[in-house]
């Protein structure tokens, strides 16, 4: 088995570790990683590795660590009830060739890792879900769902919160990291929405790109934000830049109606521009509170009916502009991964990787 590891105190260092297969337990089931997506939010999983606890997901050797992916896996062998060889999984997944799990609820849609490290950790990352019983599954889009899923749901709760709570008619919603999927998954969300108005900040080398998304209806570099006609505006932060943060706040003041925190795609600039922030006091974007709230609403099954009925027809518009890269084994993981932590990547591409 095979394990690509990252230095958690340094995360531009990493390293391959090789080790046996395992004997099963009772219990036990070993998946095998078939392919991981892997783009800045990966890298938000590393970054916050210690303090949200992403790092406890699948343990690693003292000092390293497995950040976690989503991807597809197969049941390679299982002394687990319920668990049978050979049935593919979506789910949370380390960037190894394999992962021990101990399953638990297993049914005909999969089953959540009952394995006693990952007990105390959000449900939202426990679940594999069986491909043949999952609404969001098809063959053709399998990539997307790789790399783009855990995006769109959040992309489709914040949109969904925008709305619910009057925000997205309250003058525009300007959106940092305009050229990240999870901005482009909101943004082409609430463009569908009668009367919003968007604002997409951005880098001087993706604006053209993000420009011709057509979802914005103005694209702002960031040293443009002055440029923004002031009056009451909500910001959903995205890149996480401390220095982006103080000029959208510093620009809007008071006037700024919300500020909501989802990303931290700049992670070196996470805490610069220091100074105190005119306006709201921005808040953290919490899923679990969204998915409570609108399974209360709708129910379990009617939120991920929602979702996946929105997610069909995203996929479909992102045929005209995204491209999938793939590549396997641990030079590519290893350059792909340093790409994505360095900003290096071009936003209208993604990418699929395995490690064997
Ligand atoms: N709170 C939640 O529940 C939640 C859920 C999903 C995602 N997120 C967060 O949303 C963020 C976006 O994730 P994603 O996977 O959608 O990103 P992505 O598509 O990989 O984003 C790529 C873009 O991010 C910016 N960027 C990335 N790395 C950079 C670097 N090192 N230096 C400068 N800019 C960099 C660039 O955009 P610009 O040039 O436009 O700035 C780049 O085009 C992540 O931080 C992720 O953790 C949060």
């Amino acid at each position: 088995m095979s394990d690509f590891l990252v230095k958690r105190e340094d995360l531009r260092e990493c390293r391959i570790a090789e080790s046996q297969a395992p004997e099963l337990e009772p219990g036990q089931a070993l998946l095998r990683v078939e392919r991981f997506g892997l783009t800045a939010n990966n890298v938000t999983y590393a970054v916050f590795g210690q303090t949200m606890s992403y790092w406890d997901f699948f343990p690693a050797a003292e000092g390293w660590g497995r950040v976690p992916m989503w991807g597809f896996a197969e049941v390679e062998q299982s002394k687990a009830q319920g668990v049978e060889p050979g049935v593919r999984v979506y789910g949370y997944l380390p960037p190894s060739s394999h992962l021990l799990v101990t399953p638990a609820h297993a049914g005909g849609d999969g089953f959540i890792d009952g394995s006693p490290q990952r007990a105390a950790l959000p449900s939202a990352y426990q679940g594999y879900l069986a491909t043949d019983a999952d609404p969001f599954y098809r063959a053709d889009t399998e990539e997307l769902q790789m790399l783009l899923r855990p995006l769109f749901f959040t992309s489709f709760l914040i949109d969904d919160q925008l709305v619910d709570e009057g925000l997205a008619a309250r003058g525009p919603i300007v959106i940092s990291s305009a050229s990240s999927k999870t901005a482009i998954a909101a943004a082409f969300l609430l463009a569908q929405r009668e009367g919003v108005e968007l604002v997409g900040l951005t880098s001087p080398r993706n604006a053209e790109f993000v420009e011709s998304l057509g979802v914005y209806g103005r694209t702002v570099t960031y040293d443009g934000i002055q440029s923004l006609q002031r009056g009451p505006a909500t910001f959903v932060d995205i890149a996480g830049d401390g220095n982006v943060r103080l000029a959208v706040h510093s620009h809007y003041g008071d006037e700024l109606v919300y500020s909501m925190t989802v990303g931290v795609t700049h992670w070196e600039e996470l805490g610069a521009g220091e100074a105190e922030l005119p306006g709201p006091s921005p808040t953290f974007f919490f899923a679990p509170d969204r998915v409570s709230k609108r399974s209360e609403d709708w129910g379990r099954a009617g939120l991920q009916r929602r979702v996946s009925d929105a997610w069909h027809p995203f996929c479909e518009w992102t045929d005209g502009w995204l491209e999938v890269l793939h590549d396997r084994g641990f030079d590519a993981v290893q350059r792909v991964y340093l790409d994505v932590l360095e900003g290096r990547v071009d936003p209208k591409t993604a990418n699929v990787l395995s490690l064997d």
